[in-house]
């Protein structure tokens, strides 16, 4: 497993008289694991945690998250220093390849991502079979797999090169894909990557460059981009990566399993958060919902109301994305001075509910989701596209992960086993006793 037994737990079971001794892992942090893989084997038991809520399923050397004290880091950086002083690329570089790029390669790398930019013409044509309305997760999960089809899967010749060709390919074209499918739901002509921009002033452009009026690309709104797809590119083992390390493990190809990604990422619980935030708070303020109602229903144990963009699996304090994406969000929302109501009452939320012994107690505090979606409606951003501009932020963990898993020296498919609470046996009745 690559990692080091250093010590023992002693387990006492309830039909063995002598105690077992299971070994105990230790990360390079000081996190403490039990190593119980070999359990089942030794003793007959497994062991059970529905939701994963306490299982580490792997040992990763990509992101660290510690939810006690609100910190996250891609490869040993902080998400504060990175966020100040890289861009997304470099970001997606070293998440990937476990560097910082130097102005070489960084240089070779963004030429990579500019080359594989394009859509294959064939598959440009796979968005008219979509509905104008379509939601643009089903697009992207359906356009990701079908990549596999177009273009050819990592050679052995020289893995190295291949597997760039492969990452760049991915992370460039599923950005085309999103800004294709903007165009698309407005009835509009795609427009072409192009080699004079970087990849998120590209991304900008394909969204809003117009054959009708003069469009100039906001230098506050590719630095804004820039750091919300920072904030969202990795964040170890959520819902969504973890959907890809397993779906990796079968041995699946790369756009298959990032389809898998995708799909899993969808979901109100996860990615999907964004976009139910800006609905919760749009709903609010059409109904003149106070920010105490709002409260009440979150807390009302017999509704299924939640509030969104609230609470994490980890994080039991302020999500330190949450704290950079808030600082962007007013930065942004007060050029030209237009002002947004929803903002107001996303604040006042906030300022309530951590005051509020219902969120203290539980460790409920804003999520990167909470004020991402206020910055990417203020740059035009439809509210439906949210959970993608998440997923092109993430493309780059995902595929970190994937490469990692498939490094893994101890590389099982991912079965979890499960606690049968079905029928005992039974004999099949004829037909007419049934
Ligand atoms: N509003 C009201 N109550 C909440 C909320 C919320 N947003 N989140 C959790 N709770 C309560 C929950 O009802 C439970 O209460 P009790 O102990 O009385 O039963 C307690 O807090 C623990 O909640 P949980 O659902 O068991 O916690 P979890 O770790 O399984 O779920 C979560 C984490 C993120 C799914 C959940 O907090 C949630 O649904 N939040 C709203 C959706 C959201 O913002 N998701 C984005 C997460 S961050 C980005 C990402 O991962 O994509």
């Amino acid at each position: 497993m690559g990692i080091e037994h250093r010590d023992f737990a002693t387990l006492i079971l309830p039909d063995r008289k002598d105690p077992v001794q299971i070994p105990v892992i230790e990360d390079t942090m000081g996190g403490r694991a039990i190593d119980i893989h070999a359990l089942r084997k030794e003793t007959g038991y497994i062991t059970y945690d529905p939701g994963f809520v306490n299982t580490g399923s792997c040992d990763s050397s990509i992101c660290y998250v510690n939810g006690e004290e609100g910190i996250l880091r891609y490869r040993g950086y902080d998400i504060e220093d990175l966020v100040e002083n890289c861009d997304f690329v470099e970001v997606a570089y070293l998440l990937i390849k476990g560097e910082l790029p130097d102005a070489k390669e960084r240089k070779r790398y963004a030429d990579l991502l500019n080359k594989e930019s394009l859509l294959h013409y064939d598959m440009q044509s796979f968005f008219r079979g979509y509905p104008f309305d379509a939601h643009p997760m089903a697009v992207l999960a359906a356009m990701s797999a079908s990549l596999s089809a177009f273009y050819p899967e990592m050679d052995d010749i020289d893995p190295e090169l291949s597997v760039d060709f492969a990452v760049t390919r991915l992370v460039s074209k599923i950005r085309t894909i999103t800004a294709f499918q903007y165009r698309h739901m407005k009835g509009e002509d795609f427009v072409n990557p192009s080699y004079k921009l970087s990849y998120c002033e590209n991304f900008l452009n394909m969204m809003f460059k117009s054959p009708v009026f003069e469009y100039q690309i906001n230098p506050l709104h590719v630095k804004a981009l820039n750091q919300l797809l920072i904030l969202h590119a990795d964040h170890e083992q959520n819902c969504s990566t973890t959907a890809v390390r397993l779906i990796a493990s079968s041995g699946a190809n790369l756009y298959a399993s990032i389809s898998a990604g995708l799909a899993a990422l969808w979901g109100f619980k996860h990615g999907g958060a964004n976009q139910a935030v800006i609905e919760m708070l749009e709903e609010a303020y059409e109904n003149q919902w106070s920010v105490d109602d709002i409260i009440a229903k979150a807390k009302d144990k017999n509704s299924t109301f939640r509030l969104m963009g609230f609470g994490h699996r980890v994080y039991k304090t302020f999500d330190p994305r949450a704290k950079i994406a808030k600082k962007l969000c007013k930065e942004v929302l007060s050029e030209g001075g237009e002002h947004d109501p929803l903002l107001d009452i996303a604040l006042e939320l906030e300022e309530r509910a951590t005051q509020d012994p219902y969120f203290i107690e539980r460790g409920l505090y804003p999520n990167v989701d909470f004020y991402t979606g206020l910055t990417f409606r203020r740059m035009g951003i439809p509210t439906n596209m949210f959970t993608a501009m998440f997923a092109i932020g993430r493309l780059p963990g995902w595929i970190a992960h994937w490469l990692e898993w498939k490094k893994d020296p101890f590389g099982k498919i991912g079965r979890p086993r499960q606690v049968y609470v079905g029928p005992t046996q039974r004999k099949v009745p004829p037909l007419n006793e049934r």
